[in-house]
């Protein structure tokens, strides 16, 4: 038997690059190559890169810089860049790295095996009219929760971002596919899928009646589907979030009480700058809403400091926003110039005022998350567990909530989705006791 090839992937960036790279190891797994963990015995190194900002996407360039010296002693190595800088950039990567001897955009990763195999082009960059998904095969990896992409693209156009451009535009996946797709994680044992999109509750499809449909309807449907415990969405835009997606949140047991739903500013005019086509009052209402049908529904979102034109006036209304709202978790991120996006051309605010404002929201936001974690001591929860901890006897899972949660029980088995009692609250995770 020949030995097998062996495949070192890097992700960078979102939930949807890690469920690609999922899959681009399925199909390489296809062609005779087994994940390893380390780069220095790896025949293919597959780098899955991310361009949302510029220090994400500098890092491609940092790891290639690593890879040099291994490559010299190794020629044969195969290095493949893929994801959001490959679909940006393209060629240039191979100019600017010549170590680099595959680059593969998004759209087109059911082409590697043939690029690998030299029977495709060294870079492919192309949106073919194809799913990828349907030429893919399924993740290999056994667990008890699963992402499953629904939507990819993006034609909203924030002025600030390059995603519309790496990932093209928007295009939905069929229903009948998705809800296929479910019923296969489930049957491989998967009790929690979460639906993946850059704009997720953006999806939009037909049911079996030719009748439109959207992702709450998605959502009762695969709520349907027998062994499927729990289901999530994410990424979603404020103004895509429907009335029946929303009922969705109240009628729907299945769908956790959890929502990523990024705003980017408390200001008028800065949301207006951005593209945001909302208004601070507008989110604060679709928050209210989403609230009425699910009371006890935690919200996360994303922010941006220093966007071009950002005032301190702008930035009091951002923590206003937020002191309005009470998250339970954000990410926060200092404005990053992107090549080719409106924003680019406009003048920055200078980065000590934009780094001072970010310190600021962080420490505001900080405090709303261990507040959002005390609220749940003495609660009971439903906690699904994913992986054994580093105590014995210790086990990890997430909460309806998708805290992690630790709890000490010896007879709790991956897979397991019981309820737990929190005790205690820690920095990054919570602590519970299994429920009599
Ligand atoms: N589709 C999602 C998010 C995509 S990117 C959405 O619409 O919300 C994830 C987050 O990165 C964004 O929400 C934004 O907060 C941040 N981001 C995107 N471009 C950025 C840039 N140029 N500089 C700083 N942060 C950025
Ligand atoms: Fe980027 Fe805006 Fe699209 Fe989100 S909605 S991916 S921030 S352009
Ligand atoms: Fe990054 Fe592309 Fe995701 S730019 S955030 S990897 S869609």
């Amino acid at each position: 038997m020949t030995q097998p090839k062996r495949l070192f992937i890097k992700t960078y960036g979102c939930q949807m690059n890690v469920h690609d790279s999922e899959r681009m190891a399925a199909a390489m797994g296809a062609e005779g190559y087994v994940q390893t963990d380390s780069v220095d015995d790896a025949d293919m190194v597959l780098l899955n890169t991310c361009h949302i900002r510029e220090k994400a996407s500098e890092k491609l360039y940092s790891d290639l810089g690593r890879l040099k010296p291994l490559k010299a002693g190794r020629p044969d190595l195969r290095i493949g860049v893929a994801g959001c800088v490959a679909q940006a950039e393209g060629e240039e990567i191979i100019r600017r790295a010549p170590i680099v001897d595959l680059v593969v955009g998004p759209q087109a990763y059911h082409r590697l095996p043939a690029m690998v195999r030299g029977e495709a082009p060294a870079v492919v960059t192309d949106f073919p009219r194809e799913d990828k998904f349907d030429h893919l095969p399924p993740a290999t990896r056994r667990a008890p929760t699963a992402f499953l992409t629904v939507q990819e693209g993006c034609d909203k156009f924030c002025a600030f971002c390059v995603v519309p451009y790496t990932r093209g535009a928007e295009v939905s996946r069929p229903a009948a596919r998705i809800v296929e797709d479910a019923r296969g994680l489930v049957a491989r044992g998967v009790r929690e899928i979460t639906l993946l999109g850059q704009n997720v509750n953006g999806w939009h499809g037909e049911d079996a009646t030719g009748r439109a449909m959207g992702l709450g309807h998605l959502v009762r449907a695969l709520a349907e589907i027998e062994g499927l415990a729990r289901i999530r969405y994410t990424t979603s835009h404020p103004n895509d979030m429907t009335d029946d997606l929303i009922a969705a949140h109240a009628e729907v047991p299945a769908l956790m009480p959890y929502l990523h739903l990024p705003v980017q500013s408390g200001s008028n005019r800065v949301l207006k700058a951005m593209n945001r086509r909302h208004t601070a009052e507008q989110y604060l209402r679709l928050i209210e809403r989403i609230r009425a049908a699910r009371p006890d529904i935690l919200l996360t979102s994303d922010f941006i400091t220093g966007f071009p034109g950002e005032t301190d006036a702008d930035h009091a209304a951002t923590l206003e926003l937020v002191e309005a709202v009470g998250f339970a978790a954000a990410f926060s991120f200092r404005y990053s110039a992107r090549p080719g996006t409106p924003a680019a051309d406009r003048p920055p605010v200078p980065q000590e005022i934009a780094e001072t404002r970010l310190h600021e929201l962080q420490a505001l936001l900080t405090r709303q998350q261990r507040a959002a974690q005390e609220a749940m001591v003495g609660r009971t929860v439903g906690v699904l567990f994913e992986k054994p901890g580093r105590m014995g006897g210790q086990m990890i899972g997430k909460s309806d909530y998708l805290h992690s949660v630790f709890v000490k029980a010896d007879n709790v088995k991956v897979g397991d989705l019981l309820p737990v009692q929190i005790v205690a609250s820690a920095s990054n995770s919570l602590q519970g006791r299994l429920a009599a």
